[in-house]
Order: C-alpha cells, then sequence, then structure tokens
C-alpha cells in the first residue's frame, strides 16, 4: 500500500474535473455563464448613429429615421434609452462564447452591481465556432425590432470583426479536441494512479510518469490555444467594434479555471518525477546494505 499516491491520483482526478467544467461551462443558460471565453458586450451598438445624430439627414431610411426617435426618447431620460437601445434594434445585450456554444442575453443593471440574463443559448457542438455575424443575424431575424426589419448592414456592422472571430475557427477547434485528448489522459492517468496505490515501486512510479506527462502536455496545449483564441478574439472584437460601439472582454475566470487544471497537471508529474528518484535512492541503499552484509538498516525507512 502506498498511501502518498493519493495526492497524484486527486492531482488527476481535479485535472480531469478542470476540462470538464471548461468544456461544459455555459452549455445551457445560467450553468456557470461568468465562466466565458469571451463576451461581446453589444448593449450600446447602434450608439454610433446616436453620438451623430445630428448628421444624419433626413429620410435617409426607416432606421435613421426610428433612430432619431430613440435619440430623441434620449434626451427624455437618457439611461433608460441607453439600457434599451440593443432592444430597441432587435439585438441581445450580449453574446457570450464558449467552448461548444455561445449564449445571449439581457444586463440587469442593479447599480453597485450588472448582473447577466442568459435567454437562449445555442445548441452545444463539438466543433463549434463563434460566427458573430451568424448570431447577430439570427437575433435580427428573430426578435420584433421596435424599428421594423432591420440588418446588420443598415448598422454598418464591420465585416473585419466577423472574418477576424472566424479565422479562430481552426484554433478553436483544436482547443476542442486538446481538452478531448486532456479528459482521456487524465481519466488514465487518474487510474493508474489509483493502482499505484496498491502497487508500491519505482516501476509503477515509472509507469504513472508516463501517463502523467503527455496528459500534462495535452493540457498545456489545450490552455495556450485557448489562450490565445481568447486573446486574439477580443483583441479583433475591440479593435473594429468600438465604430458600432461593440466591446469585447476576456473571460478570465475561465483562463484560470484551465490554468489550475495545467497547474495540477503539472504537480502530478512533479509528485511521480519525486516518487522515481526516492524510490531510486531507496533502492540503492538497499542493495549497498546487502553488499555490506552486516550494515546498517538504511535511513529513512
Ligand atoms: C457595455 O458597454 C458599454 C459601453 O460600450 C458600457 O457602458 C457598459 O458598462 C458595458 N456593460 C458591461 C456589463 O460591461
Ligand atoms: C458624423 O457623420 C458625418 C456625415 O455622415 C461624418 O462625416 C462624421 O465623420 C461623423 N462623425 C462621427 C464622430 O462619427
Ligand atoms: C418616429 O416618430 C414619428 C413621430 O413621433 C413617427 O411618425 C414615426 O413613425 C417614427 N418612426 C419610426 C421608424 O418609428
Ligand atoms: C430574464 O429573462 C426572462 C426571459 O426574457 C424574463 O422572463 C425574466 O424576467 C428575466 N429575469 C430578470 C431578473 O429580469
Ligand atoms: C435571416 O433572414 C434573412 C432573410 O429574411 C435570411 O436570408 C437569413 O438567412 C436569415 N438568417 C438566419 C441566421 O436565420
Amino acid at each position: 500500500m502506498r498511501l502518498t499516491a493519493i495526492l497524484p491520483c486527486l492531482c488527476a482526478l481535479a485535472a480531469m474535473v478542470l476540462c470538464f467544467l471548461c468544456m461544459f461551462a455555459g452549455n445551457k443558460p445560467g450553468f456557470m455563464e461568468d465562466y466565458h471565453m469571451v463576451t461581446l458586450n453589444t448593449s450600446r451598438s447602434g450608439q454610433n448613429f446616436l453620438d451623430n445624430s445630428t448628421f444624419i439627414p433626413p429620410g435617409d431610411n426607416i432606421l435613421t429615421d426610428a433612430l432619431r426617435n430613440v435619440s430623441s426618447s434620449i434626451t427624455s431620460n437618457i439611461n433608460q434609452a441607453i439600457d434599451s437601445l440593443a432592444a430597441e434594434l432587435g439585438l441581445s445585450d450580449f453574446y457570450s462564447v464558449h467552448l461548444l456554444n455561445y449564449c445571449s442575453g439581457a444586463y440587469i443593471s442593479k447599480p453597485p452591481t450588472t448582473t447577466k440574463n442568459v435567454t437562449a443559448c445555442s445548441r452545444p457542438r463539438a466543433l463549434f465556432h463563434f460566427d458573430p455575424t451568424a448570431a447577430l443575424t439570427r437575433s435580427l431575424n428573430t426578435t420584433t425590432s421596435h424599428i421594423g426589419s432591420i440588418t446588420l448592414s443598415d448598422l454598418r456592422w464591420p465585416t473585419e470583426l466577423s472574418s477576424g472571430v472566424i479565422a479562430l475557427r481552426i484554433a478553436h477547434h483544436t482547443a476542442f479536441i486538446l481538452y478531448t485528448l486532456s479528459i482521456v489522459l487524465a481519466f488514465l492517468s487518474f487510474l493508474s494512479s489509483f493502482f499505484a496505490l496498491f502497487f508500491a515501486g519505482r516501476l509503477s512510479a515509472a509507469l504513472n510518469l508516463l501517463l502523467a506527462v503527455p496528459a500534462l502536455g495535452a493540457l498545456l496545449l489545450a490552455s495556450a490555444v485557448v489562450t490565445a483564441v481568447v486573446v486574439r478574439a477580443a483583441d479583433v472584437v475591440n479593435m473594429y467594434g468600438y465604430r458600432v460601439g461593440v466591446e469585447a472582454k476576456r473571460g478570465g475566470r475561465f483562463l484560470a479555471m484551465t490554468w489550475a487544471a495545467t497547474g495540477v497537471g503539472l504537480l502530478e508529474v512533479l509528485w511521480w518525477c519525486g516518487e522515481c528518484v526516492v524510490g531510486r535512492r531507496w533502492k540503492r541503499m538497499g542493495r549497498g546494505a546487502v553488499v555490506d552484509g552486516a550494515a546498517a538498516q538504511p535511513v529513512g525507512h
């Protein structure tokens, strides 16, 4: 019985659970919504028209007409009108991207905090990637806005924003595959650590190390790829979105969770390294004792 194997056993289990949560966070409304990869704040899209409403030529189109109406209601009650600006247009306030799907909903601002009310999530898909244009078009199609039917081009939606985010689809798919691999390897590593509870010795420590290292490798790659996707997506959205009042926020908690999984994976590898080294030293001391004949018991036994 090797009770010390409980620690790497727990590490492997924790890494597996954290990977699962990275994968399934936000896959249905209200389930770990705060653990999003990126959130697009669209609550003020259309703001660019309002800021410049004096420049809107009269009778340009139905949208500018309606926005002028919204604009005039803002003068009467600025906060209320701005909160509902996205809704006026038929959009959600936010679109949060997860590994398997995206969710959308409305902000509920109750000073000093703002919370999210998720109203819809897309169906989880294995090889999912986020397409902002499709997501917003879907909102415009399904919501009846106060203004009538408008399209993203009415809003002068920047195409660079969508193409920049869609360019990340291969990386997003890669992250999904690496998380799947991480879960499988962490599970195998958990099993072998569990058996190591009953089979002490250097061989079992070495075998465990042999499984723990690829599990750590997959975790490390998954976390690195997903971090790159998150950082790049937020940058692209902020770069092109400011013109239409859209901003993006990185999912700090999601990143913390994936790197925590990597951390416990590393701890497990270090532990098994230590067991290998310590096991060898004990064995050498044991053999020395036999050769020397009447030598004393190995220390630290
Ligand atoms: C959304 O963006 C607007 C400005 O674009 C900002 O005033 C508001 O606080 C943001 N909301 C959240 C919840 O981040
Ligand atoms: C306002 O609109 C005018 C004409 O459409 C444009 O030339 C100007 O750059 C706009 N200003 C801002 C701040 O968007
Ligand atoms: C804007 O307001 C005017 C007068 O209040 C109204 O006649 C017009 O239909 C409104 N336009 C839209 C697009 O709501
Ligand atoms: C959240 O949204 C749902 C559906 O739109 C609505 O019924 C519910 O009242 C909202 N919750 C809050 C706290 O506003
Ligand atoms: C939205 O509606 C337009 C035409 O009404 C259609 O061409 C488009 O495919 C629809 N988009 C989605 C995402 O349903």
